[in-house]
């Protein structure tokens, strides 16, 4: 053993020297601080890398932000000569992670979170592109105006890259003007909500204001987020608000709730598609159902609109795949969502219609608040601020709770890299094939770690996450942006070199 050592320790110093000399030499200073490997053209080797075709021994060669080619075969890193080669011997080299649905709240509310923590986490997370949400800001990206606001504000604090869904809100659904400015300065497409969604200036749509927005959409040809939850006030949910002394409880959360709520959402959603694809307008409109959490009639109704040919996707997230309502301790806000986290059956029914293709991809809904919000003293379930921190751990937990249920590299693949890019209308992201983007995450399946006060999260306020003292597998090694290594066991790299993305 001790004689191997001194035989390999004088390689390693070897190596070590050359990769010092090659940063030394490195001609492109300035942007090699976008990236903690100084190269433009290099090759990523791998036992696991998750190719469209399957998962391949081989290697992917990068050159100038880009995918240049993808080599299968059991190559040892020696047979490149004089070529930069990362080995990452059986870490899987995945796709980056295109998660469609993050709130990062800047402007106005980055004492919740921010560009700068947010995509930190995301880079952490092997998350390579995240589209943020137009609510949660201050102001809600609702105008071609605070569009331009966000991507001032995301300027040199991105470490991977940014798109922007826009707001559909009742003051800018009957300006077709105003629409069409905000898709214009790019943003890819439009988000609303058909409940209160906790925000004063994020005001609900009814279905005439979704329709308007559906037809402008079209043209356009980009998707309609919508938060399908429609509120049914019913002498129940009086009873519920009225019963104060049962707001700790996390069954009163849910009676407040109802998967009846979703339900309803839905059959609307699909009368006003219905109409507005009657008159021809509203050719090419497509409608984004966002976490779904009812596996039940709401999902039954998605997939009869699905398959009587409706535009139609849907998402859900890790926190229904991993959680289940009776695990939920009573006072425990930060498992608070909109909808609920619902019960063990309705979760393990979530798994099965992802698994068979109805549910079609996963993304965050990462929403932090601060902590006098979503931890209120007496634990106020009705009270506390609704959403669930998790951004750097979506890869981990989708892993972790998918692995009882048998789930492949390249259905990870799927969901969170495909899929998703498809929605957002790129066309070069969310696959390892030739001329695409550099972006992967590269992480080893294998590591098991406990999310508690001395795991490094990077996310504000780390510690309040439903995922804490959670124990998971897939640790993320290192994350790739067009070429950049923007985050390798536990360093980012020294600049955010992020893009924005913008529809054109
Ligand atoms: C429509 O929006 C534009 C901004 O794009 C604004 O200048 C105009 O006043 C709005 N029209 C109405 C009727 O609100
Ligand atoms: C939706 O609200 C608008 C006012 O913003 C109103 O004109 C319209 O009639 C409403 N539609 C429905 C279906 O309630
Ligand atoms: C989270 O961390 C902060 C700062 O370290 C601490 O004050 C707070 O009590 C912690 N909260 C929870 C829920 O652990
Ligand atoms: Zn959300």
């Amino acid at each position: 053993m001790d004689v191997l050592k001194w035989r390999i320790l004088p390689l390693l110093a070897l190596l070590a020297a050359f990769v010092v000399l090659n940063v030394k030499i490195s001609p492109k200073q300035s942007s090699s601080d976008c990236s903690l490997l100084p190269h433009s053209e290099f090759w990523i080797r791998s036992n696991r890398i998750v190719t469209p075709q399957g998962v391949i021994p081989g290697a992917v060669k990068i050159k100038g932000g880009r995918i240049a080619s993808v080599i299968s075969g059991d190559r040892k890193s020696s047979e490149f000569p004089r070529k930069h080669v990362v080995d990452y011997g059986d870490a899987v080299v995945m796709p980056g992670l295109v998660d469609v649905h993050v709130h990062l709240d800047e402007p106005g509310r980055t004492e919740w979170e921010g560009f700068l923590s947010g995509t930190k986490a995301a880079a952490a997370g092997g998350v390579t592109t995240l589209i943020d949400m137009p609510l949660n800001s201050y102001p809600s990206t609702v105008s071609e105006e605070t569009l331009r606001d966000k991507i001032k504000a995301a300027e040199g604090k991105i470490y991977v890259d940014v798109g922007f869904w826009g707001g559909l809100v009742p003051e800018n659904a009957f300006n077709e003007s105003a629409l069409k400015s905000l898709l214009s300065a790019g943003a890819l497409g439009l988000k609303s909500f058909m409940c209160p969604s906790g925000i004063n200036d994020f005001p609900m749509t009814n279905s005439t204001h979704i329709k308007e927005g559906l037809y402008t959409l079209a043209s356009y040809k980009r998707p309609l987020l919508v938060h399908t939850e429609l509120v049914i006030e019913s002498e129940s949910t009086d009873e519920i608000k009225n019963d104060i002394s049962d707001v700790r409880s996390y069954s009163t959360y849910l009676k407040a709730r109802p998967t009846s709520w979703e339900e309803a959402a839905i059959r609307e959603l699909q009368a006003a598609l219905d109409e507005t694809k009657r008159g021809g307008l509203a050719e090419g409109a497509h409608i984004h159902i966002v976490h779904l959490s009812d596996a039940g009639t709401s999902l039954n109704l998605i997939k009869d609109a699905k398959s009587n040919g409706a535009s139609v996707s849907v998402e859900t997230c890790p926190h229904y795949l991993a959680f289940s309502a009776e695990e939920v301790k009573d006072g425990d806000t930060r498992f608070k969502c909109a909808p609920p986290i619902r019960d063990e059956v309705n979760r393990q029914k979530l798994w099965n219609a992802l698994l068979e293709g109805h549910i079609d991809m996963l993304s965050s809904d990462h929403s932090p608040s601060i902590p006098e919000l979503k931890l209120p003293e007496e634990g106020d379930f009705l009270r506390a601020w609704g959403g669930i921190s998790s951004l750097q751990f979506v890869l981990p937990a989708t892993w972790s709770s998918g692995l009882k249920y048998g789930i492949t590299l390249n259905q990870l693949a799927t969901w969170w890299c495909e899929k998703p890019t498809k929605l957002i209308g790129q066309q070069n992201k969310g696959t390892i094939v030739s001329g695409n983007h550099a972006d992967f995450a590269v992480w080893d399946p294998n590591i098991e770690f406990t999310i508690d006060d001395s795991h490094v999260t990077f996310h504000k306020h780390p510690n309040i996450s439903a995922y804490m003292g959670k124990r998971l597998s897939g640790k993320v090694l290192a994350t790739f942006v067009r070429g950049n290594l923007v985050y390798s066991g536990g360093q980012h790299s020294p600049k955010a070199c992020g893009e924005t993305i913008l529809a054109k």
